[in-house]
């Protein structure tokens, strides 16, 4: 599965998309032409990329089925469409940089539901999620060009006190498990490879515990098996 297949397969029908950092507007492409959204709004920060989404919507004839907004993440947004999200999409972007994102999310937008997808420090971003009103309703794990992704489905509870997570779920989550045991032992291996081939584990503490985690896990599903 790549990333946008994904991300398509978190997003039901629904009237409009919000595609933060929406490069060659290749999600949009391909939810309008699946028929899943009726409108996707495209926000780049840049003009080039914008551009070329711009050109690929052409290709497709789906250009006036989309807004392509050059924007610094959710700032202001609603300034400039007055169009409401049923989902807000966030894929391909740094944790730091989502959470930017979120931090200046619009009160009149956190109804909608977040589709986040981080190419780094995803336990960092479900701690974030968790300690800010954002609960994680769905996750879906996949390998893209050898490589693991964690895609989190969310969305904002003004109610929502802090759950009682632990390590183990900020870095693997808590639903995937359920949802495809066989990927997700692969990912365990996967990172456990990554940590000792790297030596990450002897430079930095976050690794070390997470060698930890992953071991105790591993050894938990051995136990089970005999
Ligand atoms: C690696 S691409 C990801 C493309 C696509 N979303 C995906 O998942 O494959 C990241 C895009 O996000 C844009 N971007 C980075 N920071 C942004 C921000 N703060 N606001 C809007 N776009 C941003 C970049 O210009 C780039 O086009």
């Amino acid at each position: 599965m790549n990333r946008i297949d994904a991300l398509v397969k978190l997003i039901d029908r629904c009237q409009c998309v919000f595609d933060v950092g929406s490069d060659h507007a290749l999600l949009s492409i391909s939810l309008l032409s699946k028929r899943k959204c009726q409108h996707v709004i495209n926000i780049d920060n840049k003009r080039q990329p914008l551009q070329i989404g711009i050109k690929n919507l052409k290709k497709y004839h789906l250009l006036s089925k989309t807004t392509n907004i050059l924007n610094n993440g959710l700032k202001q947004i609603t300034k400039k469409t007055t169009l409401k999200p049923s989902y807000i999409v966030c894929s391909g972007l740094g944790t730091k940089t989502i959470i930017s994102i979120l931090k200046t999310c619009d009160k009149n937008l956190l109804s909608s539901k977040f589709i986040l997808l981080t190419h780094k420090d995803v336990d960092v971003l479900r701690k974030w999620l968790d300690f800010h009103g954002f609960v994680i309703k769905k996750e879906l794990t996949f390998v893209d060009n050898m490589k693991f992704y964690q895609v989190i489905l969310a969305s904002f509870s003004e109610s929502k006190s802090k759950t009682k997570a632990n390590s183990y779920y900020y870095f693997f989550g808590q639903y995937n498990k359920q949802i495809c045991l066989d990927s997700w032992e692969k990912m365990l291996h996967f990172y456990k490879n990554k940590i000792i081939r790297n030596n990450l584990h002897v430079y930095n503490s976050k690794y070390k515990k997470m060698l930890l985690i992953i071991n105790m896990q591993l050894s938990k599903k051995n136990k089970n098996e005999n």
